[in-house]
């Protein structure tokens, strides 16, 4: 174990997705010391995964440990710490931390440790795919300076790309997150459904006929910019189109029309930046997607 961490000790409580994940990186630099879920046989499963680590339950007699993960849902965060706290196992100076995008390190709440927030922009749906995927990774870091200068480099070390997040814009960092992953998602899902509706099958040959039009636009978007990426009726200023899919979204699912417009007026402000469609008639189109006016 060739590393500057290689006697440190880290421990994790809630090892899901992320945490297992992580301590299996985390493994090839430091020793890992207890998995702790509230289930055994989870626990065990998360020890097998990493390739080390001790399963466990509970918070009686935990052994100490440099650093303590808490990889528990948001949502029991605070509460995990405050057991961990009262565990009596925390030595002053270790270093306990969170991956949560939204909480910041204040909510650890814990007077003599060192805490930070560790967010990595990945989706760690898949954990054994995450092994291979998670280098390049950029993680969201905020929290105090001893505890910061440590998890910064061992990050870097499993590949990720820490930078400073200000902990008072943590949501709206995390909400921009949630939507540019999540709501991409659920857009592509409404996007099938559409298809659907219009009677096109919509797995030709286990394939979404959307498939190529997605790639290509990810493609363009990732290699230059939105503003070069956008293409479509709206940055031609084709008005009448515009008004034909409002006609045929009239009579289909609501949310379908509120997110057409609410994202048709977001295409606007960047098609007036691409200068293709006069300022006339992207007000036409304004004026349509307006859902007041209808
Ligand atoms: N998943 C992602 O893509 C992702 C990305 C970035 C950040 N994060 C952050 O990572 C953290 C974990 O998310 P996740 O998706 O990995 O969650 P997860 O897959 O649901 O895993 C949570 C784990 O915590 C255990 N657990 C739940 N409550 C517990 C408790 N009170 N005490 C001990 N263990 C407990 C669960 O096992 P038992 O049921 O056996 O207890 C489970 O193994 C969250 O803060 C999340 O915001 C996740």
């Amino acid at each position: 174990m060739p590393s500057q961490f290689s006697t440190l000790t880290l421990s994790c409580i809630g090892a899901g997705r992320l945490g297992k994940t992580l301590c299996h990186l985390f493994s090839k630099h430091l020793q890992i010391g207890q998995i702790i879920n509230r289930n055994q046989v989870s626990a065990q499963l998360a020890v097998d995964f990493i390739g080390s680590g001790q399963a466990y339950t509970g918070y009686s007699d935990l052994k100490p440990a440099d650093l303590w993960l808490i990889a528990t849902p948001d949502n029991s965060i605070q509460q995990t710490s405050k057991a961990l706290k009262n565990s009596g196992v925390l030595r002053n100076g270790d270093i306990v931390f969170h991956c949560s995008g939204s909480l910041g390190a204040d909510s650890l709440a814990l007077d003599n440790c060192p805490t930070a927030s560790v967010h990595p922009i990945h989706s760690f749906a898949n954990p054994q795919n995450s092994l291979t995927h998670f280098a390049g990774t950029a993680c969201g870091i905020e929290g105090q300076p001893e505890a910061v200068e440590v998890l910064k480099p061992l990050f870097a070390n499993i590949g990720a790309a820490p930078f400073a997040i200000a902990s008072e814009h943590k949501s709206l960092y995390h909400a921009a997150t949630v939507m540019t992953c999540n709501y991409l998602v659920s857009l592509m899902a409404l996007g099938e459904q559409m298809l659907a509706a219009s009677g096109v099958d919509s797995a030709v040959g286990n394939h979404s006929p959307l498939e190529p039009l997605i790639r290509q636009t990810l493609d363009n978007y990732l290699s230059t910019d939105a503003v070069s990426a956008l293409t479509g009726p709206i940055a031609r200023g084709d008005s009448a189109t515009i008004e034909a899919h409002l006609q045929a979204l009239q009579g289909q699912p609501e949310l379908w029309q509120k997110v057409y417009c609410a994202l048709g007026n977001a295409t606007i402000e960047l098609s007036a930046q691409q200068g293709q469609a006069s300022a006339d008639s992207l007000a036409s189109i304004s004026t349509l997607l307006n859902l007041d006016n209808r």
